[in-house]
């Protein structure tokens, strides 16, 4: 089957996609998109997380078909147009928050998704967000850091009273 949608704001098409075929497969292999990682693909370590409609899932439990006609943003749609990074990108270099590629995309998406929601976030609430995206090889501390400064930075830029 053919499967349209639009991807980081641009209209994609994919061709030959069986029915079983999960949207995580379709961005990285048919769409050019391989910024979301396939770690367990059974929706247990988030590193495949994307936004659907805005609402951040596991791309590897979505059904290619399920995205017709909808709207995706996968980690490469957090940067700007030009390529520079975006807020909660920076905040995880600056903070020595960049780990491996296969959990790091998971935690930026999500990430994100907590600051568009809640720009304050306490660290019970980080915690909390972030809990169903695993890292098997080391701490945290660092992510927090990282969710700690694009809070603070967002918050500047937005002009959110602490
Ligand atoms: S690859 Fe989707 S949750 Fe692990
Ligand atoms: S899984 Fe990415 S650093 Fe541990």
């Amino acid at each position: 089957m053919r499967v349209t949608f639009s991807a980081n704001g641009k209209p994609v098409e994919a061709d030959d996609v069986w029915e079983g075929e999960s949207l995580l497969y379709v961005l990285r292999e048919r769409v050019g998109l391989p910024g979301s990682k396939n770690a367990c693909e059974q929706g247990e370590c988030g590193s495949c997380t994307v936004y659907l409609d805005g609402v951040p899932v596991c791309s590897c439990l979505v059904a290619a078909g399920q995205v017709q006609g909808r709207e995706v943003r996968t980690v490469e749609g957090l940067a700007g147009q030009d390529g520079e990074l975006g807020l909660v990108q920076q905040a995880f270099v600056d903070a020595g928050a960049v780990q491996c590629g296969f959990c790091t995309p998971g935690l930026l998406v999500q990430t994100d998704a907590l600051l568009a929601a809640d720009p304050q976030p306490s660290d019970t609430d980080i915690r909390e967000a972030l809990s169903g995206n695993l890292c098997r090889c080391t701490g945290y501390e660092k992510i927090m850091d990282a969710v700690r400064l694009a809070s603070a930075r967002k918050c500047s830029v937005e002009g959110v009273a602490k």
